[in-house]
C-alpha cells in the first residue's frame, strides 16, 4: 500500500493521478472534505473517467496528530511525504516549525515503526546551501546555518534532518528538491498565482533568477525513484533556470496578452515590504510581500539536475513547454 500526505495540494494531487495510473493500493491524508474538490479538478486535467480519482482511500487527519495518523500507516509498504506549509510571512515561523518540521519527524517515527519499505519526502531547493564560485547549485552545497534564512527554508532543512533519520533506522528515503514547481489546478497559491496575476494584466517584474519545473516533472522522477534501488540520497529538479522577467513573458506570450512592463529594482522592494509589515501589523492582514520574498524576487541562483539525469536518464520538459499547457488549462477554466 502507497501511502501519499498533502494529498490535497498542488504536487499531491498531480502525484495521485500518476499513481493511481499503475497502482490501486493509494491511501491519501486530508484535513477537509473542500479540498478534495481541488483534487478532482486536477484530476480532469488528465481524464474523465473518475475511476482512477475513486481508487484513493482518503484519510482525515492532520500529520502533527499522532493518535490520528497511527491507523493510516496500516499495511504501509511506501510513503511519499509532500505535506508542508508554505509560507514567507514571519508570523508563520512557529506553525511551519509544527507541520514541517514536527510534522516530518511523525511521519518518520510511524515509518520507522511499521517498517515500510522506502519514504519519498519533497523538500525544496530552499533548503540547499548556496553556491561555491558561482557554479551552478548542486545537492552537494551545504546549507549555510548562519546565513539569514527564511523560516520556510529554515523548517524545509529541518524536516530533510528527520527524514535522514529515517535513513538510520532501516527506512530508505530519498529526497527531491524542487525549483519553483509550475502546475494547473492552484490558481491562488505559489507559482499559480504567476498565472492569475499576468492574466489579469499583472505590470510588475523583477530580474531575480532561480530554477523552475513542472509538476509533473516533480512527481514523475519522485516515482521512478520510489521503485529504484536509489536510497538515501537527494536530488535537486530544476528543468531550467530563469528570471522572473522571462517567466513573466512567457506566460504572458501564452495567453496572448500584453508583456509585464514595469522593472521593479531592489531598493523598491526594500521599500515595498517594510510597507507592507507596517500594514499588516495595523490590519492583521497578510503581508503583500516579505523580506524574504522581496530578497529572492531579486537574488540570482542557478541551480544543477545534472544528478538525477544521470541516476534516471531524465529528460526535463522545457519551462515553455511547460508554461503553454498549464496558460491553456487556466484559460479553460
Ligand atoms: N509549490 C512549490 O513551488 C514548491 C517548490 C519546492 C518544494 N515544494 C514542496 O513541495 C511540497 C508540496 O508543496 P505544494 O506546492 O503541493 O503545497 P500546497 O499546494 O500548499 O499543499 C500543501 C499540502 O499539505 C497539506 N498540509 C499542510 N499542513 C498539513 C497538516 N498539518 N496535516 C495534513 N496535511 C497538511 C495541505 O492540506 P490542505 O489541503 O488541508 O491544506 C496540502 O495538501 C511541500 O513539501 C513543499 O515544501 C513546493
Amino acid at each position: 500500500m502507497i501511502l501519499v500526505t498533502g494529498g490535497t495540494g498542488l504536487v499531491g494531487s498531480h502525484l495521485l493521478y500518476h499513481l493511481s495510473l499503475e497502482n490501486d493500493k493509494i491511501r491519501a491524508i486530508y484535513r477537509t472534505k473542500s479540498s478534495l474538490e481541488k483534487v478532482k479538478k486536477v484530476f480532469s486535467y488528465y481524464t474523465s473517467d473518475p475511476s482512477f480519482f475513486d481508487k484513493i482511500d482518503w484519510f482525515q487527519a492532520d500529520i502533527t496528530d499522532v493518535p490520528a495518523m497511527i491507523p493510516a500507516f496500516l499495511d504501509m509498504k511506501y510513503v511519499y511525504h509532500c505535506a508542508a506549509f508554505i509560507s514567507f510571512n514571519p508570523k508563520d515561523y512557529r506553525e511551519m516549525r509544527k507541520t514541517n518540521i514536527h510534522g516530518t519527524a511523525i511521519i518518520v517515527n510511524l515509518s520507522i515503526d511499521a517498517k515500510i519499505d522506502k519514504l519519498c519526502f519533497v523538500s525544496s531547493i530552499a533548503a540547499v546551501g548556496d553556491s561555491i564560485k558561482n557554479e551552478p547549485i548542486t545537492e552537494n552545497c551545504e546549507w549555510n546555518k548562519e546565513k539569514d534564512n527564511s523560516g520556510y527554508s529554515i523548517t524545509k532543512f529541518g524536516a530533510e534532518m528527520e527524514v535522514w533519520r529515517a535513513s538510520q533506522e532501516n527506512v530508505d528515503v530519498v529526497i527531491v528538491n524542487p525549483g519553483v514547481i509550475l502546475g494547473s489546478g492552484f490558481w491562488d497559491a505559489g507559482s499559480g498565482k504567476l498565472f492569475s496575476q499576468v492574466y489579469n494584466g499583472f505590470q510588475y517584474y523583477t530580474e531575480g533568477v532561480t530554477g523552475f519545473v513542472s509538476v509533473q516533472d516533480v512527481v514523475k522522477p519522485m516515482i521512478l525513484l520510489m521503485k529504484s534501488d536509489v536510497k538515501n540520497e537527494r536530488f535537486i529538479l530544476v528543468s531550467e533556470n530563469k528570471s522572473f522577467k522571462e517567466i513573466f513573458f512567457l506566460i504572458a506570450d501564452a495567453f496572448g496578452k500584453k508583456r509585464p512592463s514595469t522593472k521593479i529594482k531592489p531598493w523598491q522592494t526594500a521599500i515595498f515590504w517594510r510597507i507592507a509589515w507596517v500594514l499588516s501589523k495595523i490590519t492583521g492582514k497578510e503581508p503583500l510581500i516579505s523580506k524574504y520574498s522581496a530578497r529572492s524576487a531579486h537574488s540570482i541562483s542557478e541551480y544543477s539536475s545534472k544528478k538525477i539525469e544521470k541516476e534516471l536518464g531524465y529528460e526535463f520538459e522545457s519551462v515553455d513547454k511547460s508554461i503553454e499547457s498549464i496558460s491553456k488549462n487556466y484559460s479553460e477554466n
